[in-house]
């Protein structure tokens, strides 16, 4: 060795001394995109988004609105599966049937999902924390309009022994089942051993309305249903891997959008991030929601749910009552009808902002974006009806933020705090 040999190190030490070093070195983080798409079979059906946000969260309404003679609701085909509703549903339940085109897509934005090499279609779901998914262990007529995962076909699917995983909603509507493990890949991101809910039995009304082929939960672990042992989300087990332990969601109005492992891409949003601590206490991303104000209105201070959670397997926005009532105060001729389960309106209205807090920050929604679908006719005037993206959660624990409120922000799910980004999107 050595003189030649070191003179050469010392070479290549000055070489590399007077190139600028990388900034990012690209062995230590990585980061992953998964494309949001609207499904090109969905139809916006308000009244069957509200009644999925309900189930979702226990909601049991208690207020029903007014029988209106003169409304005439969009008639969807009812084609229900044979399965029959349960009894005692609220009212809402029996009214708005749905076609089989809402009924199969209900998730109205969905993403590629790879497990054990095979691609599905699921729902990301940050208000809920099981990966599940509808498979070939569900009776044939119920896999009906869904891709199905096939175990059998997988040669890194494996059983969990004596694990099950049941979600329960508030209603009788139940998915449960047995647990395996598999590879699981999103947009790159890979985990060789997620934990996946494999249902056997799913109620009829979730099959209705759970209608992706399956949710992935990127909540949090406490409120994981599979026992005997809860098992982490995707994203609580991906995280190890990433350049920074976030999830961003660049929700597009016109219905597609990004999902970004690892990453906060500043190209995606302008201005100054805000902050905001977030409570994962109760499983959600939540956070103080304590004030809110319609369009130039002057504050008002949110008492009866002054809490929130972002959650984007929701369609719309269920806020506190209050709210609720303030913000179609202002909407003319509108009028929280039975029929909808929910606040409808003529189409042509002008809907005024809604500003809300998120922690510390006030978001606005513009009215613009406010309307979730037209939902039927006013007979008297012969007016089309819409129904709005913002209804009451009924006074239960938490609003409930969805996508109505999401896409118009670029937002971080971050799980150092851990806490949420939010910023006004590029
Ligand atoms: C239809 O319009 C008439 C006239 O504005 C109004 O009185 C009635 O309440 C409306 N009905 C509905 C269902 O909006
Ligand atoms: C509903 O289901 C129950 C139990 O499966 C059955 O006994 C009943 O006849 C059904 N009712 C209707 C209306 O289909
Ligand atoms: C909503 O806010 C936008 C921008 O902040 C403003 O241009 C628009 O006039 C507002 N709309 C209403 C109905 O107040
Ligand atoms: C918020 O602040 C905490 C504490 O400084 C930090 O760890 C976290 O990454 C920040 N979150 C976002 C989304 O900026």
């Amino acid at each position: 060795m050595h003189l030649l040999q070191t003179l050469a190190f010392l070479l290549l030490v000055y070489h590399a001394r007077s190139v600028p070093a990388p900034l990012r070195p690209q062995l230590k983080g990585r980061s992953f995109k998964v494309d949001r798409v609207r499904r090109a079979d969905y139809v916006a059906h308000g009244p069957t988004a509200l009644r999925n946000a309900y189930r979702k969260f226990g909601i049991v309404p208690t207020s029903f609105g007014l029988d209106l003679e003169d409304f005439e609701p969009i008639n969807l085909k009812d084609t229900h599966p044979a399965g029959n509703q349960t009894d005692n549903e609220p009212e809402p339940e029996r009214t708005g049937t749905v076609s089989a085109t809402s009924v199969q897509s209900n998730a109205q934005f969905v993403s590629p999902v790879i497990i054990g090499g095979q691609k599905i279609i699921m729902t990301f779901d940050t208000g809920s924390s099981d990966f599940w998914v509808m498979n070939t262990a569900i009776p044939e007529a119920e896999q009906q309009g869904h891709t199905v995962f096939d175990p059998s076909k997988s040669p890194t699917f494996k059983v969990m022994q004596d694990a099950e995983f049941q979600i329960r909603y508030g209603d009788s509507s139940y998915a449960a089942g047995m647990v395996g493990t598999d590879t699981v890949n999103i947009g790159g991101a890979t985990v060789e051993n997620q934990a996946i809910g494999i249902p056997l039995e799913v109620s009829p009304s979730l099959l209705e309305d759970q209608a992706s082929s399956g949710l992935v939960g990127l909540g949090f672990l406490s409120i994981s249903t599979i026992e005997p042992k809860k098992q982490p989300t995707f994203f609580g087990n991906v995280v190890p891997t990433l350049d920074e332990p976030v999830l961003t969601a660049s929700l597009k109005t016109d219905g597609v959008g990004e999902y970004e492992f690892g990453i906060i891409d500043t190209n995606k949003y302008k201005g100054k991030m805000a902050n905001v601590t977030v409570d994962p206490s109760n499983g959600f991303w939540q956070f103080p929601s304590t004030e809110f104000a319609i369009g130039d209105g002057p504050r008002q201070t949110i008492t009866q749910v002054p809490t929130a959670i972002a959650d984007t397997g929701t369609s719309i926005i269920m806020a506190s009552p209050e709210v609720v009532e303030a913000y179609y105060a202002e909407v003319k001729n509108s009028v929280f009808a039975s029929d909808s389960g929910g606040y409808i309106y003529p189409c042509m209205s002008e809907m005024p902002n809604l500003s809300i807090a998120v922690g510390g920050t006030m978001v606005v929604v513009p009215g613009s974006m406010m309307t979730f679908s037209p939902v039927g006719t006013n007979t008297t005037t012969g007016e089309s009806m819409c129904f709005g993206g913002i209804q009451s959660n009924q006074g239960v624990d938490v609003q409930v933020f969805g996508d109505v409120f999401l896409k118009t922000l670029f937002v971080v799910f971050d799980h150092r705090g851990p806490s949420l980004g939010i910023a006004t999107p590029a």
